[in-house]
């Protein structure tokens, strides 16, 4: 494969000014996510250290295999909400490796309002136990939870995604083979006593874990029975008496170390074929990448020059290189990994979403995951485009990637506006894993459209009763449209609602993906089946 050759001047005005920007974007990021994760001088924190307990990211690092990453998921969930009283939603997920096999993690955080679940907990849970069924991962739950945060009730409970889900996802996937291990840490209590006693093998510590449909206060209150937590489910009562529980762990570290024990007794199942070749580090620096993403969003950025600082050596087979340039196709690796990408490079077109569906077959057809690179304000409009029928081929491309079998995978770098957000694999797409960068930005349309959108039908709406809309009114309407959604479009409120599966730093999308593709393999992939493309 050739190497893309850059064409950007790391020493000019422009790539400098954007570095520096994008920089000050990262610091915040960096920031918010250090506020979130460390809060060692927090009293809830402080309590449960007392109690002699580990933090829900040190069991995690304690049960991954020794220097492996753990590639943790939105840990921004719920950030900027609830006066922000529920870090990452209180809830840690992603995947580790234990004994040389990729495993979806889930751990309570204690800390945070004693492991409860508002609506994010609900959605992160829910959302890990997808990625653990796409790809055949073994699921850890790691429980101390308190079980639904009750003000919060109407948001987690009734609903076909909400708790109950759960429990669900757990029978399904232990039928399909997937295991389904819980240690139980802490409180384990009401709906939540059932993730222990839905899975496969359970661990239980002593005098710290509890199983119970209702704790001591809800039996006193029912039946006027006085007991104690420990007597009513503790270790030793679910181990020997009640069976709930399989494995009695003296601590923390014991229960962890028998988690990793049940691990080795796990089938080792056939992989899907994928050529793997060995891995080469990017030609040009990953971290040019905080001089070309774009911050401003109106600027246009050549894609190849993203691609180059993501890919294997920089080697890119380009594909229909000439043809509808405001799509940017072709094969590469990462880490070794073959993936196709499909990256945008301007607006599409008629000929833009019919190349895409090209290059969509040729990666299904020849089983490569695809990458998509999003960086898009829509479809092209106007009577032209729409007489040529933008839409119907702008449904192929969509057709293309909603049907694609293959392991899809997708970046937002820059913007993720419209229509194009369905054809370039948005989170509607089920790809397998969505990161946003932290300039990203992601809504219907841009404030700007919107805002003309609006004041054209407010006139509209005016004129037609012989009246005319005043500039002071035009000028406040647009105000606050823009304010709207550039507060509502940030990557920030996206991964507060779990709208993706976190922000990423650009010099870390390499890693990640070659670790989504790593996890996507665990499974064999489903045949392609495509439907009647609109002629
Ligand atoms: N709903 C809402 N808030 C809850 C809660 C629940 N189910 N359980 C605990 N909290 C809150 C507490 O009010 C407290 O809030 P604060 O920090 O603002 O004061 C915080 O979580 C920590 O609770 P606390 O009891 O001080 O912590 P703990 O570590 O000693 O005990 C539990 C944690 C979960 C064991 C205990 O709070 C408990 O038993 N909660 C009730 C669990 C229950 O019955 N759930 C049924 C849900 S279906």
């Amino acid at each position: 494969m050739y190497r893309i050759k850059s064409q950007i001047d790391i020493n000019s005005e422009s790539f400098q000014a954007n570095q520096k920007a994008f920089l000050e974007l990262l610091n915040t990021f960096r920031e918010r996510t250090r506020s979130t994760i460390d809060r060692a001088q927090e009293s809830a924190v402080l309590k449960h250290k007392e109690r002699g307990k580990l933090l829900a990211r040190e069991r995690i690092n304690l049960l991954v295999d020794p220097n492996t990453p753990f590639m943790e998921f939105s840990s921004l969930a719920a950030y900027n909400k609830y006066e922000n009283q529920f870090p990452s939603a209180g809830i840690i997920t992603g995947i580790g490796v234990i004994h040389g096999k990729e495993t979806l993690i889930i751990a309570n955080d204690a800390t945070v309002k004693g492991g409860t679940y508002i609506k994010e907990t609900i959605r992160k849970h829910v959302r890990a136990q997808e990625i653990a069924m796409e790809n055949h991962l073994p699921c850890v739950y790691m429980v101390d939870s308190g079980g639904a945060f009750l003000p919060d009730q109407a948001n987690v409970f009734p609903d076909r995604f909400d708790f109950g889900r759960f429990f669900f996802n757990q029978a399904r996937m232990s039928a399909e083979g997937i295991p389904q291990i819980s240690i139980v840490m802490g409180s384990c209590t009401a709906g939540g006593a059932y993730v222990p006693a839905m899975s496969d093998e359970t661990i239980i510590v002593k005098e710290q874990g509890t199983i119970f449909i209702g704790g001591p206060p809800l039996v006193k209150a029912a039946t006027g029975e006085e007991v104690t937590a420990e007597e009513l489910g503790g270790a030793d009562v679910h181990t020997s008496i009640s069976g709930v529980a399989d494995h009695f762990a003296e601590d923390d570290r014991h229960a962890i170390s028998i988690c990793r024990n049940i691990f080795e007794t796990l089938e080792h199942k056939e992989k899907q074929k994928l050529d793997i070749i060995e891995a080469e580090e990017p030609f040009y620096d990953p971290k040019e990448l905080y001089g070309i993403a774009p911050v401003d969003l109106k600027k246009a950025v050549d894609s190849r020059e993203i691609i180059a600082r993501m890919v294997d050596g920089s080697r890119f087979q380009e594909f229909k290189a000439r043809y509808a340039p405001t799509i940017v196709t072709g094969f590469a690796h990462i880490m070794g990994f073959p993936i196709g990408i499909i990256a945008n490079n301007g607006v599409l077109f008629s000929e833009t979403a019919l190349k895409g569906a090209h290059f969509v077959e040729l990666c299904t057809s020849r089983n490569i995951p695809i990458l998509f690179l999003q960086n898009i304000t829509g479809f092209i409009v106007g009577k032209e485009y729409e007489h040529k029928g933008i839409a119907r081929d702008g449904a192929k491309f969509v057709h293309a990637v909603a049907n694609a079998n293959v392991p899809k995978f997708t970046v937002v770098f820059g913007g993720s506006f419209g229509a194009g957000n369905y054809a370039m694999a948005g989170r509607a797409y089920d790809p397998r894993l969505l990161f946003m960068w932290p300039n990203a930005k992601i809504s219907v349309m841009g404030g700007e459209q919107a805002a003309d959108v609006l004041i054209q039908v407010k006139k509209d709406q005016l004129y037609a009763r012989g009246e005319e809309m005043k500039q002071d009114d035009i000028d406040n309407l647009k105000k606050s449209i823009l304010e709207k959604y550039e507060h509502e479009g940030s990557a920030y409120y996206s991964t507060a609602r779990i709208w993706d599966d976190g922000i990423i730093d650009p010099v870390d999308t390499r890693k990640i993906l070659a670790m989504g593709i790593a996890m996507s393999i665990n499974k064999k992939w489903d045949k392609t089946k495509f439907g009647i493309f609109r002629m």
